[in-house]
């Protein structure tokens, strides 16, 4: 089974960023906990600030992986262009957030990403990235 994490704007800071909201670890630290808690799954990461990059790496994954767990950021409210791209692409894809968005600010309670996805999963710290991967593992 192969799984790719793409991670939108900002999520390079996790750590640092607001750590009352996304809390104190790195992605890359939790990253290394997942692949050991996973040993049978082939993981891989990908985190970009750029709308055009997270784009490219769904259409470069987007036909033979078995799964993509998409933490899209600000662009989940925003981004039609990567809205297109999980309907374009047939692998299916699970919306990923580490708050629970719905209880933060109104302009986060939509995402152009969510009627295009498989499922969501949102407000369990990094914990949702785990939810997510066990979606793929029971499906
Ligand atoms: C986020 C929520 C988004 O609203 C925000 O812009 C992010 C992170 C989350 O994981 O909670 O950057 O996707």
């Amino acid at each position: 089974m192969k799984i790719i994490i793409i991670n939108g704007p900002n999520l390079n800071l996790l750590g640092k960023r607001e750590p009352e909201t996304y809390g104190n670890t790195t992605f890359e630290d939790f990253f290394e906990q997942l692949k050991k808690d996973f040993p049978t799954v082939t993981l891989e990461y990908f985190q970009s600030n750029d709308e055009g990059k997270i784009v490219d790496k769904l259409h470069e994954t987007g036909f033979h992986y078995d799964g993509i767990i998409l933490n899209a950021a600000a662009y989940t409210h925003t981004s039609v262009a990567i809205a297109d791209a999980v309907r374009a692409i047939s692998v299916p894809v699970v919306e990923v957030h580490i708050s629970n968005v719905s209880k933060r600010e109104s302009f986060r309670h939509f995402s152009y990403l969510s009627p295009a996805v498989q499922g969501i999963i949102t407000g369990f710290g990094l914990n949702s990235y785990k939810l997510a991967l066990y979606s793929f593992l029971n499906a």
